[in-house]
């Protein structure tokens, strides 16, 4: 392993994205430390309800507790280990092993064991065993860590005001899809980091000005046109969210702090309201108070596993769970005003589309470069400057498995 002769600006070296031993180390040093997007709050709306997620050779409960926080449980049954709930997503009051049916409350307290004259044992030996879980801005994230990383609160203090106006709370599901990538979690999110590739997504291309990382410096002339309309674009998203007293300023401290963040709202092409092939929205509902349409997209970047973007008529999350060195879930989930109804507000295909069709093309990009990362004759290659967030997440990443190590 080569963490200390690091090659700083280039990609790694190929073990890290596709040695088993490394993969584990990930789990331990990124994914068994930091906090880690679980889900939206509107995933889990009423008391009782959970999803289950499963990365690496964790599982977990995040179950929405009656204070309207989160327990998260570790799915491993005190008895003889078997997953708790099997289901990825319910509703529980309390919590039955399939098995034997011991029996845990919504806390993962031990309440009962079906072992007739067998109770020997003292039963608050035997509790699910409890992870850290938090909400912010309606995310919820949780920490696995026995002390979790202490900055995460400055970290939501950051996205909170971008993201509170679209009141996650008051949302609902209108879509959520799997795909399974054939490649290392670094390589989905580092995928994700840049948009030098974004000819490569016609239909995102629509809306989304591929000048993403760019700067006047280093804008290609084949873009020259569409840097003017973005520059334009943008002062106009800046002038209404001045008025309406939102957000709008880049913050980036991707790898300058633990819990690394990249946030912004910046303007999309077109009508500049929604992903879309014209920019116009796609849902009729507003998302919370929010005062009009054209908000562009308020776009975040959380280390180690999550973006989202939040626009006036939708939101979408993006968490990457790893499988194993080589497989990666990555779940995206579509959020709509909660009154918002289907086939009158939205319609659910025309909603999804844009970013169905990207993530399958995302999902071919990192199968690639994973391929490539297998062949012998792989060798470290440098990262453009339109890919500096690629960097500063591999750097994030080099500094956590290095303090991990110690
Ligand atoms: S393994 Fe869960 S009750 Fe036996
Ligand atoms: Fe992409």
């Amino acid at each position: 392993m080569r963490l200390d002769t690091r090659r700083a600006g280039f990609s790694l070296e190929a073990p890290f994205y596709t040695d088993p031993n490394l993969f584990n180390l990930d789990m331990q040093a990124i994914f068994g430390q930091h906090w880690v997007f679980a889900c939206s709050v509107a995933e889990i709306p009423e008391p009782g309800d959970y999803v289950t997620l499963d990365y690496g050779p964790y599982s977990l409960i995040v179950l929405h507790n009656d204070d309207g926080g989160v327990n998260v449980l570790h799915n491993v049954c005190r008895h003889r280990g078997a997953r708790v709930l099997t289901d990825p997503q319910g509703t529980t009051g309390n919590l039955v092993c399939g098995y034997h049916s011991w029996t845990y409350s919504p806390e993962g307290d031990l309440i009962h064991a079906s072992a007739p004259g067998e109770m020997t044992f003292d039963k608050s030996c035997y509790a699910l065993k409890r992870a850290h879980g938090k909400i912010a801005a309606g995310l919820v994230f949780i920490c696995l860590a026995e002390e979790p990383p202490t900055d995460f609160h400055e970290t939501a203090k950051i996205f909170e005001p971008y993201i509170g106006p679209h009141e996650l709370g008051k949302t609902k599901v209108a879509y959520q899809q799997n795909i399974v990538e054939e490649g290392n979690w670094k390589l989905v999110m580092e995928n994700n980091r840049e948009c030098y590739h974004c000819d490569g997504h016609p239909e995102l291309a629509c809306s989304l000005f591929p000048t993403w990382g760019l700067t006047d410096e280093t804008i290609p002339p084949h873009l020259e046109d569409v840097w003017e309309r973005n520059q334009q674009a943008q002062a106009s998203l800046e002038y209404r969210c001045r008025r309406y007293g939102l957000p709008y300023e880049v913050v980036e401290e991707l790898d300058t702090r633990v819990g690394g963040i990249r946030i912004s709202r910046e303007s999309l092409d077109g009508a500049g309201e929604s992903f879309s092939a014209d920019g116009r929205r796609l849902s009729k509902k507003l998302l919370g108070d929010l005062p009009d349409f054209r908000l562009g997209r308020c776009s975040m970047h959380l280390q180690p596993n999550s973006w989202f973007h939040l626009l006036g008529d939708h939101v979408i999350t993006f968490g990457a769970y790893p499988i194993n060195a080589h497989q990666t879930l990555v779940r995206t989930t579509w959020l709509v005003a909660d009154d918002a109804v289907e086939g009158v507000d939205y319609d659910l295909e025309t909603l999804t589309h844009t970013w169905k069709q990207t993530n399958l093309q995302d999902k071919a990009f990192v199968e690639l470069c994973q391929q490539g990362a297998a062949s012998p004759f792989y060798e470290q290659g440098p990262y453009m400057k339109s890919e500096y967030q690629v960097e500063a997440f591999i750097n994030w990443y080099v500094t956590r498995m290095r303090e991990h190590i110690g």
